[in-house]
């Protein structure tokens, strides 16, 4: 997920201040680079006469580099940089390693033409190529640059007019993406929406277009949304909005925001928690888009390939640590193998002599910084063991760390109780296993459309349960196999944004001690995987039998309802996509029951997002 913003203004002006705030509002989005760009007007009555009509012949500065906004602002001094157009662009690199090259915004061939973009084409190694043969300027890898070409190639075939290259460039680019666009010579700003956030501003003598509403709101209330499939034109005092599949004028609503700007940051969510919840099925579809095209998931798989008789350490902390856990599971369980989960801590304690250079262990952390996980990968390098990482922070500690990794292509994670990471880095482990034992990873491509009914239909019912859960400290989360590190997961997230205890455990070993908690009314959460009803029925006797409530969250199964007090119902899937899919109860009830007990979720007490301390 990266950030773009673009502006037109009626009178030329230094542009520069108003590109770095904006910049900064989108910073959340990506601080892997970033640039601005900006168009000063050429000299009246150059260029052809449509271009004369919006009388631009402009020329373009381009500045741009790799790190984050106060840095490279400071360093290329955005400040000063002036003129009637401007376009600024945050990037969390999916395509294209963090580079000069690939940083945003990117020039056509012949510097005619300045562009960004936010979201993921996916079919960009195709497009370079074809762009290469044509004898086109290709600079990097990034699909951005892809969107500007696409855009270039029909430029000159549509007799210089930019909605209509715009509107051929759609039909090439395949994916999620939204980019803004202006020619030098054509004293407009032109946006695209197809998957990705765009959102339009009017204000006085100037207009602007944003990847999301905080960016936009210091200049201006008065907002236009921009939906699917419409391409905007930006003039100094409008708006309009073109079909991009038969080009006709749509007509656009203008409202007004009088909304507090922090609403705007949560996208309109109470919490950055629910916010990100939210986010869930569109962030595992990018992934799954990037692993399908990147060639990184060969070189992370052969660099997992160990003599037989060693397993791979799977390694991390909190969520990250449940991950792990439930992707041993799916290495087993699918792909036949062995991987062993561990907490970083553990693994230097309990494999710390043992390791070698025979051994790989993969180091899961979604901020890659946190100083367990470090701790653990220092250990792994000692013993020249192989490092593996998967991360969602690109520029990070671990990322320089390891010898190869994966990104979850997430976008920033605000809220401290980790989330659509937890998601991703599920998706991840499902995905590799698959890869490994040779099945069609297109089996998963209905995970996104699962998830989104999952949050359609157990919201309510979570909200019920969380009511429920309300006036209770104490309780259980239980999870059999696959769903085990979802019973971990709920009960962690149920701690640490309620305060109350709640303990995840494998649902056979309760009657080992813990059943002893069970009295009238004590609430355990049965987490159950298609085909592990049976074997939770009896579990969930053992705690009926003695007056405890108990609450299912598994597909339907008429045998498990008849045994217990409530049941939240997931869509049918297969054994292997539910754990994943029971995960999102799981996060609205914690969510649901900390809003109950007047908690933010966002920042619940004693907690940080990024544990960098021992
Ligand atoms: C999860 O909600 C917590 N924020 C915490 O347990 C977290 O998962 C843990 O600190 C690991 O963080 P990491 O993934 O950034 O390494």
């Amino acid at each position: 997920m990266c950030g773009i913003f673009g502006i037109i203004t009626r009178e030329e002006q230094t542009l520069g201040p108003i590109l770095i705030e904006a910049a900064r509002r989108l910073s959340y989005r990506g601080y892997d680079s970033v640039g601005c760009a900006t168009v000063a007007a050429a000299p009246p009555g150059s260029g052809t006469p449509q271009q004369q009509r919006y009388s631009a012949g402009g020329s373009i500065d381009l500045r741009k580099d790799v790190g984050c906004v106060d840095d490279v602002s400071a360093r290329l001094n955005f400040a000063e940089m002036r003129g009637g157009r401007g376009i600024a662009q945050l990037r969390w690199a999916t395509f294209g390693a963090p580079s000069h090259e690939n940083a945003q915004p990117h020039l056509d061939s012949d510097g005619d033409i300045v562009g960004a973009h936010n979201g993921n084409v996916v079919n960009n190694v195709q497009m370079r190529e074809l762009f290469l043969r044509e004898g086109l300027t290709v600079r990097g890898t990034n699909d951005g640059e892809t969107c500007v070409h696409a855009v270039e190639r029909h430029f000159d075939r549509n007799g210089n007019d930019m909605l209509a290259a715009i509107r051929a460039a759609y039909d090439d680019l395949e994916g999620d993406y939204a980019f803004v666009i202006t020619h030098r010579d054509d004293h407009r700003l032109f946006a695209i929406k197809k998957g990705s956030g765009l959102v339009a501003g009017l204000g006085g003598g100037l207009t602007c277009i944003s990847s999301d509403l905080p960016s936009i709101l210091p200049l201006t209330r008065r907002i236009v949304r921009i939906h699917d499939g419409e391409i905007a034109v930006l003039a100094p005092d409008s708006v309009e909005l073109y079909s991009v599949h038969d080009g006709a004028r749509i007509q656009s609503e203008e409202e007004y925001y009088d909304g507090p700007i922090e609403v705007a940051e949560k996208g309109g969510y109470p919490h950055f928690m629910l916010k990100e919840i939210h986010e869930e099925p569109t962030v595992a579809g990018e992934l799954l888009h990037l692993l399908n095209s990147s060639k990184y998931v060969g070189r992370f798989l052969d660099a997992l390939t160990t003599p037989s008789d060693r397993p791979v350490y799977f390694v991390g902390c909190g969520t990250s640590y449940h991950a792990c856990l439930l992707g041993a599971y799916y290495w087993n369980q699918i792909a036949g193998r062995t991987a062993i989960a561990l907490l970083a801590p553990q693994f230097i304690e309990q494999c710390g002599q043992s390791v070698g250079p025979d051994d790989v262990a993969v180091f899961v952390s979604q901020s890659g910084e946190t100083k367990d996980v470090l701790n653990a990968v220092k250990a792994m390098r000692g013993r020249a063991g192989r490092v593996l990482g998967v991360l969602n922070v690109l520029g990070s500690t671990l990322a320089h760390a390891s010898d190869v990794y994966l990104p979850l292509a997430c976008g920033y994670e605000i809220s401290v109780p980790a989330t659509k990471t937890f998601v991703n880095q599920a998706v991840l482990f499902l995905y590799l296993a698959y890869r490994l034992a040779g099945r069609e990873t297109a089996e998963l491509d209905p995970l996104p459309d699962l998830l989104a009914r999952t949050l359609e239909v157990t919201d309510a019912a979570a909200h019920d349960v969380a009511a429920y859960l309300h006036d209770w400290d104490d309780m259980y989360y239980l999870g059999y196999g696959v769903t085990h590190p979802i019973a971990l997961e709920g009960a962690l997230k149920l701690k640490e944004i309620t305060y109350a205890h709640c303990e995840g455990i494998f649902s056979s070993e309760f009657k080992h001690g813990p059943l002893s908690a069970v009295r009238q009314g004590y609430p355990v959460l049965f987490i159950t995987a298609p085909g592990d009803e049976a074997m939770m029925i009896n579990h969930v006797n053992e705690v009926t039998t003695r007056g405890g409530r108990a609450i299912a969250i598994a597909a339907e199964d008429p045998a498990l309802r008849a045994n217990v007090h409530d049941y939240l119902v997931i869509p049918e899937a297969d054994r292997f996509l539910s754990p994943i899919l029971l995960t999102l109860p799981a996060q609205l009830i914690s969510y649901h029951m900390s809003v109950a007990r007047g908690i933010d979720p966002d920042r619940p007490r004693n907690l940080s997002k990024t544990l960098t301390v021992d």
